[in-house]
């Protein structure tokens, strides 16, 4: 299974570091079969040797370097040696005001690049409440222009109102979700929003759910790890079957 924590606007270097170190340390003493990443606030990249922990960046200008003031590109991500990237956060969405358009370009530069791109997909509240129909149309316009047969994608599906909020779909409504959207590509599908240690086994074992893409609960290195051991232990059990 796939556990990502996205550290966010979180962190020093310096603690980020110590995360990574302590993630590292974690997964090779309980020999996890996990895929694991960590993507820090962009001044917190480092240069990591190659290890079980991989990991990205936030985010980065679709651009090798140039005039884009408060912005890095790809030879910033070069320096430290990293070939995975999120794109289209819902806070870079939102918050940013990122559109559909300028993520297809960044999608299209990175993917040039080879690298691995965790792209998120989400609706807002609104919309949700304006029924499946309208959710899943608002959905379909975020993979719009986006190569969905890309080799090197994972798709992270996280509504925007379940981010930080503590609430979260149901169970069933996320399996329900995952199945529909997973006609639209053969990628990987992480679920976000609100996972925490109290109920990420539940939504690891889910059909159609092949990880997590962790925020506020990843902040603490302790509970991401257990997160990742209920992916062993799902695994193991899976394994015995
Ligand atoms: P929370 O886990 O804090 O809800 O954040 C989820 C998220 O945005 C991960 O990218």
């Amino acid at each position: 299974m796939i556990l990502a924590a996205n550290l966010k606007t979180n962190l020093t270097r310096d603690k980020t570091n110590k995360y990574i170190k302590g993630l590292e340390k974690f997964l090779n003493e309980s020999k996890s079969g996990q895929e694991v990443f960590v993507f820090p606030a962009t001044s917190s990249l480092d240069y990591h040797e190659k290890s079980s922990v991989v990991v990205g960046a936030q985010n980065a200008y679709p651009v090798q370097n140039g005039a884009f003031t408060g912005e890095i590109g790809l030879e910033h991500l070069e320096e430290f040696g990293i070939k995975t990237i999120l794109i289209g956060h819902s806070e870079r969405r939102h918050i940013l005001g990122e559109t559909q358009e300028s993520l297809v370009k960044k999608f299209a530069f990175y993917k040039s690049q080879g690298f691995k791109i965790i792209y998120c997909i989400g609706e807002p509240l609104t919309v949700r409440e304006a029924g499946h129909e309208k959710m899943m149309e608002y959905i379909s316009a975020q993979y719009e222009g986006i190569d969905t047969e890309y080799k090197d994608l994972i798709i992270a599906y996280e509504p925007v109102w379940a981010i930080g909020t503590g609430l979260t779909p149901t169970l069933e409504e996320i399996e329900n979700i995952h199945k529909e959207l997973k006609r639209k590509s053969p990628a990987p599908m992480l679920y976000g929003g609100s996972v925490k240690v109290t109920n990420a086994k539940e939504v690891l074992e889910l059909q159609n759910v092949d990880g997590i893409l962790v925020g506020s609960a990843a902040l603490y290195l302790e509970h991401f790890c257990s997160m990742v051991s209920y992916a062993d232990q799902i695994e193991k059990i899976a394994g015995e079957k």
